[in-house]
């Protein structure tokens, strides 16, 4: 993510305070640089680490930045390398500005609302019992492989309407074979990226526009809604189903940051038992403390500032979602993971305004299920990490707060 044209280049606002340079793309920092971020809030909460590059370390800024879309916006990279020109057919929704935006947001919001979420929670307990069981069966194993990085991508499968028997195969090419890298960079597009899942939802608007009555789904939707330019291409639609299934992928660090505490933290465990009311709060505290996604970027409009601080038309602002999520300012104790935050604005990870998290019902609903499915399975102490476990970072990607791996052994059941 535009992180290579950046890197080496350093200079803050505040040039008093050297110490404070943050460079957001090395993963060391991103990652470890707590006491630096709450430092920066106080003393640089506007921040400029690179030429023509904004850091916004705080809640109100970054919050600030989501939600105006008159002063700032995707523009011609997207989320990808300054520089580059993606194609509107092979944009993510969330690289359309409008006046396009809206509409395409609108036919597909329909089917990721509150309801939706509910409807499908059904099949996703069935698919989380399912994995759990096996996990059992094996006496544990590592819960990424074995279940949390194919788990979002299936149930999005799902609501895509994507047949059944595809949705095991279509999720293990989802795992393997995607070239974020190269298609961050814009070099490749979705086809060349995504080979496999491209095929299969070209697979699925083919049948769509074969079928005397399609069903009444996402895919439908995208091929049949009239938009103010006409209908959507067919490359728009395959891009933008790619896309839902490319998205589901963030929940996969929320799940691990879940289990892994779970797992590790016989307070946090005990807390659940107790309360299951809780186990929804414990979602909302990881997303604000473990934030998934760490920082977004957009790009300003026009010329206009930032508490006080200049900003420049066609700088790069980065959101620094992480921090403004411990902003003490917003949160009471904001580094510590707490059940019982009342009256606290709701943390930043699924962005805020017009682009917010369209998965935000369905991802909050399937770490909630997991929780349950785990409590339910597992007596207490029954699920553990495996001896020798050591909690490291994703290896290699700047953006993403979770562990790599996290080893489990299974030593008792209750079913
Ligand atoms: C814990 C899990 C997730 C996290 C933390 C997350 C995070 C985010 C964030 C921060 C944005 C805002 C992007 C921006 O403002 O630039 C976003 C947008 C989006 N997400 Fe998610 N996401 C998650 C799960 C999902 C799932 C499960 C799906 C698909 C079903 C999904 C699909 C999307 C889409 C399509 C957008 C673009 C929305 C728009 O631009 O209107 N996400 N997500």
């Amino acid at each position: 993510l535009a992180g290579a044209d950046h890197k080496g280049v350093a200079m803050t606002v505040n040039e008093s305070a050297d110490d404070l340079v943050f460079n957001p793309f090395d993963p060391d920092q991103t990652r470890t640089s707590w006491e630096k971020l709450a430092r920066m809030r106080r003393e640089c909460p506007v921040s400029r680490p690179f030429e023509h590059f904004i850091y916004t370390a705080k809640y109100d800024d970054s919050r600030d930045v989501f939600r105006d879309g008159r002063r700032f916006f995707y523009g011609p990279s997207g989320m990808r390398k300054p520089g580059t020109d993606v194609p509107y057919e092979e944009r993510f929704l969330g690289e359309i500005d409008p006046p396009e935006h809206p509409g395409l947001r609108r036919l597909m919001h329909r089917f990721f609302t509150p309801a939706a979420a509910q409807a499908e929670e059904p099949y996703t307990r069935a698919y989380v019992r399912r994995g759990l069981e096996d996990l059992a069966r094996a006496g544990g194993g590592e819960f990424r492989q074995s279940f949390s990085d194919l788990f979002p991508i299936a149930i999005t499968a799902h609501v895509l309407g994507m047949p059944t028997e595809h949705i095991d195969s279509l999720t293990r090419d989802m795992v393997d074979i995607q070239d974020t890298e190269s298609f961050l960079s814009g070099n490749i597009g979705v086809v060349d990226a995504f080979p496999q899942l491209s095929a299969y939802a070209d697979a699925a608007i083919d049948e769509r526009l074969a079928a005397d009555e399609p069903p009444d789904d996402v895919i439908t939707a995208m091929l049949t809604t009239d938009l103010e330019g006409g209908r959507m291409a067919r490359e728009q639609a395959r891009t933008l189903i790619v896309n839902l299934l490319a998205g589901s992928t963030s929940t996969t660090a929320t799940l691990d940051n879940l289990v892994y505490r779970l797992a590790s933290d016989a307070g946090f465990e005990a807390a659940l038992r107790g309360d299951r009311a809780l186990i929804a709060r414990a979602v909302e505290e990881s997303l604000r403390l473990e934030p998934p996604v760490l920082f977004l970027f957009r790009q300003a409009k026009v010329d206009t500032e930032l508490s006080g601080v200049p900003v420049h038309e066609g700088e790069r602002i980065c959101m620094g979602i992480g921090s403004a999520n411990r902003d003490e300012e917003r949160y009471h104790q904001a580094e510590e993971f707490r059940l019982d935050r009342r009256g606290e604005p709701e943390h930043l990870s699924f962005g805020w305004g017009p682009h917010l998290c369209l998965g935000v019902h369905l991802a909050r609903m399937e770490a909630r299920v997991m929780l349950e499915e785990l409590l339910d399975l597992f007596p207490p102490g029954g699920l553990a990490l495996a001896p020798g476990y050591q909690f490291e970072f994703m290896p290699g990607d700047f953006l993403r707060y979770g562990p790599h791996t996290v080893d489990l052994v299974v030593t008792e059941t209750t079913r």
